[in-house]
């Protein structure tokens, strides 16, 4: 798919105050814990260097951020879960805002789950994608900063993570493996979103 257009829309703290269109554009929003590289990725995804801000220290987006692509879809960049350093009222705050719009969003067509490749498999991450499966929303993962693994640790993270959802899933969600500083999983993740749009335009 080509990205002809790419622009910042609209910033909420709150869910119900994401967009409302006449005819509703399907969006595909970024989760994952903070630091993962939700932003990075939506960056590397438009070829927009600065479209979504990024930052080396944890906790940077806390608002629901949507970018209109082509003028007919959406990315959406959310606050990240899991940053030990935030207060307890703040964290309550994000973790509302993040199940508002995961859970009530109706435009919402896949919610893309971020894992960090360099990882074992993360208990946090595990018990979120979980709670997916129980709220039956519809989701993929994709593995990011792939570029910062050594020889064999990004294929012994990646099957050890799949290996552990094989045992809550019959059936393994899409995946993907990126790198926002290299480009990689451009085109299948673009691709990917695509073929939903397109599958949902000949629905109608
Ligand atoms: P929060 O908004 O705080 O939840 O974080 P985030 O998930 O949006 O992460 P962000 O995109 O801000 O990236 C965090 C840090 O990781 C930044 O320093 C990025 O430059 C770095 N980073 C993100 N993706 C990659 C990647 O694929 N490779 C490398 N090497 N670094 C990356
Ligand atoms: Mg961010």
């Amino acid at each position: 798919m080509n990205i002809t257009s790419a622009d910042f829309y609209i910033s909420n703290s709150r869910a119900d105050q994401c967009p409302i269109d006449a005819i509703a554009k399907p969006e595909y929003a970024f989760i994952g814990r903070s630091n993962v590289g939700k932003s990075s990725l939506i960056n590397m995804l438009t070829r927009k260097k600065a479209l979504a801000k990024t930052s080396a220290t944890p906790g940077k987006t806390q608002l629901i951020n949507h970018f209109i692509i082509n003028n007919e879809w959406y990315l959406v960049d959310l606050p990240g879960y899991g940053y030990a350093k935030r207060g307890k009222r703040e964290t309550q705050k994000l973790t509302q805002l993040i199940t508002h719009y995961i859970c009530g969003r109706e435009q919402l067509t896949s919610l893309f789950v971020l894992i960090d490749s360099r990882l074992e498999p993360q208990k946090i991450d595990l018990e979120f994608i979980e709670w997916l499966g129980e709220e039956g929303v519809p989701f993929a993962i994709i593995f990011t900063k792939a570029d910062k693994n050594k020889a064999g640790q990004l294929r012994h993270n990646v099957e050890a993570f799949l290996r552990r959802l094989s045992e809550q899933w019959e059936e393994l969600p899409p995946h993907f493996i990126s790198s926002a500083e290299r480009g990689t999983g451009r085109d299948d993740i673009l691709g990917y979103i695509d073929s939903i749009n397109k599958s949902m335009t000949t629905a109608d």
